[in-house]
């Protein structure tokens, strides 16, 4: 079982295993111009993809669907997602964003005008100043407890779905409260509802997620399949993608702010982060220059392969020389964290601006 709200590292290979996700490498080949986080296995599994590849070739109608629990601050780890949604615009995707302030609420116990207030200042700001574009038709982001197409939904296809299915699938016992238990079924609707009438009728659907989804993208297929007489639902396809490493070499999290680089952090903090984490290198340079390093095993090397170099012969050549040996980690690191830095003075900038943006959004709906 998985358990969408823990938070303990997955096993990638064991996913794709027991659970039938199917390896992305499949059908990497199929896809015209991928994005950095395809193109380097960082998206490593997904289901039914096969599907919106052939609506990107045909230029047929598909939408994308993500959310986010408005929970914290957001981390350079959530930029993936972003990353994604920003790549989807370009290739003429509907884009639907649900903040899902009801599982925030039901799950975590933040009330509404938190979520609301986060969902501004952090999650839409961000994503604004990342460059998503809100003004392109097409594009939709609402708060869950502000929808009621989603949460009419919710409730109609809750009639298909019983307590024991809910126990197995997400380990909920007897002292689980009645919202929680039901708030799965309106991430479901956040994921069906683009298919039905009113918003242009069924479609292939996209949801490019964490791993720790996958529980909620296996109900929602399945209650899809439920329900196809009723309103054809086309079965969502779905992506996951690697974690990135926290700071420390564990998982990083919002809640454990030493492992986070938070995207609302100065260019100098997220500077100075890069320079404290945990590398692959050996324990003196006369190791190092003889065994070389290990990149697999750096979190700079993975900020470098993630997020700051786009050339691909330019990070197989950091990649060649830290194997060889022929770079040491604190020259790799003033590399890294320059790049950073720069990364960080942009995206703050921007972050200023966007502000008064996010907050129209939010307010127009
Ligand atoms: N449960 C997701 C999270 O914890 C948020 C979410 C809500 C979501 N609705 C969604 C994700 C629909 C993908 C699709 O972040
Ligand atoms: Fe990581 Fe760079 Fe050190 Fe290699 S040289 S282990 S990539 S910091």
């Amino acid at each position: 079982m998985i358990d969408p709200w823990s938070s303990v590292i997955l096993d990638y290979e064991k996913l794709i295993e027991q659970f039938g996700i199917k390896p992305f490498s499949d059908l990497l080949d199929d896809v015209d111009n991928p994005p950095i986080l395809m193109k380097r296995g960082i998206i490593f599994g997904q289901r039914d993809y096969g599907r919106i590849i052939k609506a990107m070739r045909e230029k047929s109608r598909f939408a994308v669907v993500t959310g986010m629990m408005p929970s914290g601050k957001m981390h350079i780890g959530h930029k993936m997602i972003v990353d994604q949604l920003i790549w989807y615009q370009k290739q003429g995707a509907d884009i639907y964003i649900p903040i899902a302030d009801m599982e925030s609420y039901s799950a975590r116990g933040i009330e509404f005008e938190e979520s609301r207030k986060l969902a501004i200042t952090e999650y839409l700001t961000n994503y604004i100043a990342l460059g998503l574009d809100f003004k392109k038709k097409n594009i939709h982001t609402y708060l869950q407890s502000e929808n009621k197409a989603v949460q009419d939904l919710a409730y109609i296809l809750g009639r298909k779905v019983n307590l024991n299915e809910m126990k197995s699938i997400y380990g909920f016992s007897g002292s689980t409260n009645i919202s929680h238990l039901y708030v799965p079924l309106v991430q479901v609707a956040d994921i069906l509802h683009p298919q039905l009438e009113e918003f242009g009728g069924p479609k292939p659907t996209v949801v490019p997620v964490g791993p720790d989804q996958d529980p909620h993208i296996r109900l929602t297929r399945d209650i899809a399949e439920r329900f196809k007489n009723k309103y054809k639902f086309i079965a969502p396809s779905s992506t996951y993608h690697r974690f990135i490493t926290g700071l420390t070499g564990d998982k990083m999290s919002s809640s454990k702010p030493k492992t986070a680089i938070f995207l609302s952090d100065s260019p100098e903090m997220a500077e100075k982060k890069v320079k404290s984490a945990k590398t692959g290198g050996r324990e003196s340079l006369e190791d190092q220059r003889q065994l070389g390093g290990i990149p697999e095993d750096c979190v700079v090397y993975e900020m470098l392969l993630y997020h700051l170099v786009s050339s691909d012969a330019e990070l197989k050549e950091i990649y060649h020389d830290c194997k060889q040996g022929t770079i040491m980690c604190g020259e790799c690191k003033n590399i890294a964290s320059g790049m950073m830095r720069k990364f960080f003075q942009k995206l703050s900038k921007k972050r200023i601006i966007a502000e008064d943006d996010a907050r129209k959004i939010l307010n127009r709906n």
